[in-house]
Formats: structure tokens, C-alpha cells, sequence
């Protein structure tokens, strides 16, 4: 028997469901409190609204846990690459080795793109922000390939899946190698996700490359911490974007849109640029911490404080240890690096800080890491996008096979104007 909260609000005793899901967490169901009541609830930001029920990826914010389909993230990091973590998302189960051999090969058969769509590139401009060309090109996919586009179809939607994964790497690398004036290299099928992808990025026709194994293993990692985390702002606009019955393809566009923002995926991107300006500035931590605490200033320590982390962000500890590490091993004494450090240490002994949960989250460190790899700035948000395409893939087919599922609609609470007499326009004074 499902328990019951009860409500009571003026002279009415309502009663809603408490629903509660495998890791004890517990909800009231108001779905049907308008209908009871005409009550709607209210709560901007959706800072404490659930908006599905899903079994994808589990986090708790108060103890740093973080786990996908019931693994801890630090386990996975440490024993799969990013191929096989995004088969655990989407299809819910650890691959045999032929499930993953068969996926891995599927993917293969997928990574270049159309030669019409080479074209597209010669359109944007040569300073044209990466995200905002993987947003355009992955949505001028689905005119490519109208013939798979049904978001009920099982086969429509498992030939897109592959797809995304296969084709996103080779959509990034381009935007890349466009905004250098270098030339495109084709993928090459026989290297692994990530070693491909970073001969799209570097390799140049006139010379031999070969990936550095430490960079490979570093990206891994990072796609790794990156592949989900449960109703964040990109993710809930792909789930927005196919309740209405979108494509996978426009779905994910919109996603990577959401995911531009500076307070979201942007900031990977903002963190390197306030560091570049610490230490331009002379270095002094102290002070733009203390810029951070006053409000005045409207400055916030980018990659700082988290919506649901207020203990710590367990991939910021990842990433940060592989950043230590690999910087340690190309013998790097990157000023960044220290200053970032410095910042943390300053800040997690600050009031202000310690009185808001306020702790480094996944983005205070990828930057650094990436800048090690030699990823151009812009490309930082991008990298976070190709992370994330397992997490949106796996949301967006979980809503549309959930037989519960409907259009996102929410509701609000109208502030504006009563009805107004209209007053022509040369009447009006
Ligand atoms: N620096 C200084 N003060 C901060 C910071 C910060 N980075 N973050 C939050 N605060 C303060 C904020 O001013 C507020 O103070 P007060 O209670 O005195 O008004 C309090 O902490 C709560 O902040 P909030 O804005 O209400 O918290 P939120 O949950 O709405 O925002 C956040 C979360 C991540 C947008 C915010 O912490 C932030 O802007 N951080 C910097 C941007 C960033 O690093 N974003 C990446 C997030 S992780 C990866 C991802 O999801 O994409």
C-alpha cells in the first residue's frame, strides 16, 4: 500500500501519493492535485521537481555518489572505455564481449559523413563557434537520413543511434579543422572511438600521426565522467524536445544548444578563461575569491558550486587526479594547473564557501586536461557534448518507450496584466 502525504490548504484535506524509488528517494506525486484541487505547484528552476521516473543514472549530492545503471563511476573509469559505458547507458546491461565486439563494429561502419554535408562547412564562417556548428550539423542530419526518422520504430531508432555515436566525432573534428583552415581527415576505421577522433583533430595529409596511449586513456576518462548525469539542463531539453515526438537527431540538436550555455557545458570553457585572467592578473587567488563573494562584483568562480552536489562533484576528483597525473608524466608545470589548485584550496577553506556547499565540479579541471591534449579552447564545450551523447541517447529512448510517457507541458502562474481596454495608436499618450 503506497504511502500518503496529506495536505491541508484552507478548509480542504487533500491526500498525495508518496512514491519512492530503489535508492529510498521519495516524491509526492501531484499529478492529479489540480484536477483535485486546482492547485498547481510552483518552483522555479525545477530545483526540486522531479520530472520522470527514471533508471538510468543514480546521484547522491549529499555523500558524492554517482553511478550509471547501478556501477560506481569510479569503477567504470577504471575498468571500460567510453564505447562500452555507452552501451551500459543505452541498453542497460554490460555488453558480452560479442554484444560489444558487434556494437563497436556497427559504430565503425557509421563514421563518415556524407559528402554533401562536407559542403555545410564551407557555409560557416571560419570563426564560427564549434557548438554552434555541431548543433546545426547535427540537426541537418535528419534531412539526410528521412528514412529512419520514426521515434517509434525499434530499427529507425537503433540505425540513428549508431549514427550519432559514430558520426559525432567526425561532425566535431571537422568544426575544428575548419576554423584552422586545415584539411578534413577522413576516419579511420581500424583505430578505436577515441584514438579516431583525435587523428581527425590533429592529423594533418603531410605527415604521419600516431595517438599518444596516455592522451587515449585520458580522453576515455573524461567521455566517461561526462556520458550522463540524470535530469540536467541538457539533457531534460532532449527530453522536452522528443516528447512532442522529434527525431532523435532535432532532440539532440536542441540538447547540445542547452548545453552551450556558460552556466552548463560552457563552463569547461569559462573556467580556463578566468584562470588565464588569474594568472595575467599576477596570479593573486585571493582576490578574485574575494571578488567571488561579493555580490557587486557579479563574478562567480566558474566551475565552482553545483545544483545537486553539495558535498563534492566525485568526477571532479576524477579528473583531477588524472590531470595531476598526466601532467606528471608529460613532465608539464602548467601555471593553470597550480593556480586552479591554489583557487580550490583558498575557496574550500572560505566561509562563504564552506556555508553554501560551494566545491569544485567536473568542469574546474577538464579544461586543464584538455589544454594538455592540445584541444583548442573552443572545442572544450564540444568534447563535454560527446561525453554527454550516450546520457541524452539513453534518456530519450527511455521516455519514448515508457508507456506513461506525454508531451512536457509545464504549467505557470500568470503575474502579468488583468484585462486592458486596447487604445489605438493615436490615442495612446
Ligand atoms: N561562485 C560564487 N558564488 C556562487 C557560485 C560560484 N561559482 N555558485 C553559487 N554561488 C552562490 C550564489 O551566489 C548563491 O549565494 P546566495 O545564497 O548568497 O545568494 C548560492 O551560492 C547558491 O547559488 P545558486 O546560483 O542559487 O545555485 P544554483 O544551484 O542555482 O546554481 C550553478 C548552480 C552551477 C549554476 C552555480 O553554482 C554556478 O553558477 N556555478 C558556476 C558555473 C559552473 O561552474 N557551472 C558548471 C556546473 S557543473 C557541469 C554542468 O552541469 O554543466
Amino acid at each position: 500500500m503506497a504511502e500518503i502525504a496529506r495536505l491541508s490548504v484552507g478548509s480542504e484535506q487533500l491526500e498525495l501519493p508518496v512514491f519512492e524509488g530503489t535508492e529510498g528517494e521519495r516524491a509526492l506525486d501531484i499529478s492529479k492535485l489540480r484536477a483535485q484541487s486546482g492547485l498547481i505547484t510552483l518552483d522555479e528552476g525545477y530545483v526540486n521537481t522531479g520530472s520522470t521516473r527514471s533508471a538510468i543514472t543514480f546521484l547522491d549530492g549529499e555523500a558524492g555518489v554517482l553511478r550509471y545503471r547501478g556501477y560506481p563511476i569510479e569503477t567504470l573509469c577504471e575498468h571500460c572505455d567510453f564505447v562500452e559505458v555507452s552501451y551500459l547507458l543505452i541498453y542497460g546491461e554490460l555488453p558480452t564481449a560479442k554484444q560489444l565486439e558487434d556494437f563497436r563494429a556497427s559504430i565503425r561502419r557509421h563514421t563518415m559523413l556524407h559528402e554533401d554535408i562536407r559542403q555545410f562547412y564551407n557555409g560557416f564562417p571560419r570563426d564560427a563557434h564549434p557548438m554552434g556548428t555541431l548543433a546545426s550539423v547535427v540537426s541537418a542530419l535528419s534531412t539526410f537520413y528521412q528514412d529512419s526518422l520514426n521515434p517509434h520504430d525499434p530499427q529507425h531508432v537503433e540505425v540513428s543511434i549508431h549514427r550519432l555515436l559514430a558520426k559525432l566525432p567526425t561532425i566535431a573534428a571537422y568544426s575544428h579543422k575548419k576554423s584552422v583552415g586545415q584539411p578534413f581527415i577522413y576516419p579511420q576505421n581500424d583505430l578505436s572511438y577515441c584514438e579516431n577522433f583525435l587523428q581527425m583533430m590533429f592529423a594533418v595529409p603531410c605527415e604521419p600521426f600516431e595517438s599518444d596511449p596516455d592522451f587515449v586513456h585520458a580522453l576515455n576518462l573524461l567521455l566517461i565522467c561526462h556520458a550522463d548525469h540524470e535530469q540536467n539542463c541538457s539533457t531534460s531539453t532532449v527530453r522536452m524536445v522528443g516528447s512532442a515526438d522529434a527525431n532523435l537527431f532535432a532532440s539532440v540538436a536542441a540538447g547540445i544548444s542547452a548545453l552551450w550555455g556558460p552556466l552548463h557545458g560552457g563552463a569547461n570553457e569559462a573556467v580556463v578563461s578566468m584562470l588565464e585572467q588569474i594568472r595575467d592578473d599576477g596570479g593573486d587567488v585571493q582576490k578574485y575569491v574575494r571578488m567571488a563573494k561579493d555580490k557587486d562584483e557579479g563574478f562567480r568562480l566558474m566551475g565552482f558550486g553545483h545544483r545537486v552536489y553539495k558535498n563534492f562533484d566525485p568526477r571532479a576528483k576524477i579528473i583531477q587526479a588524472a590531470c595531476s597525473k598526466l601532467l606528471g608524466k608529460m613532465s608539464i608545470r602548467d601555471p593553470l594547473f597550480e593556480i586552479a589548485q591554489q583557487l580550490e584550496e583558498v575557496a574550500l577553506r572560505d566561509d562563504y564557501f564552506v556555508e553554501r556547499r560551494l566545491y569544485p565540479n567536473v568542469d574546474f579541471y577538464s579544461g586543464v586536461i584538455y589544454r594538455a591534449l592540445g584541444m583548442p579552447v573552443p572545442m572544450f564545450t564540444v568534447l563535454f557534448a560527446m561525453g554527454r551523447l550516450p546520457g541524452w541517447i539513453a534518456h530519450w529512448v527511455e521516455m519514448m518507450r515508457s508507456p506513461t510517457k506525454r508531451i512536457y507541458r509545464p504549467r505557470q502562474v500568470y503575474t502579468g496584466p488583468t484585462e486592458r481596454e486596447f487604445v489605438p495608436v493615436e490615442k495612446r499618450g
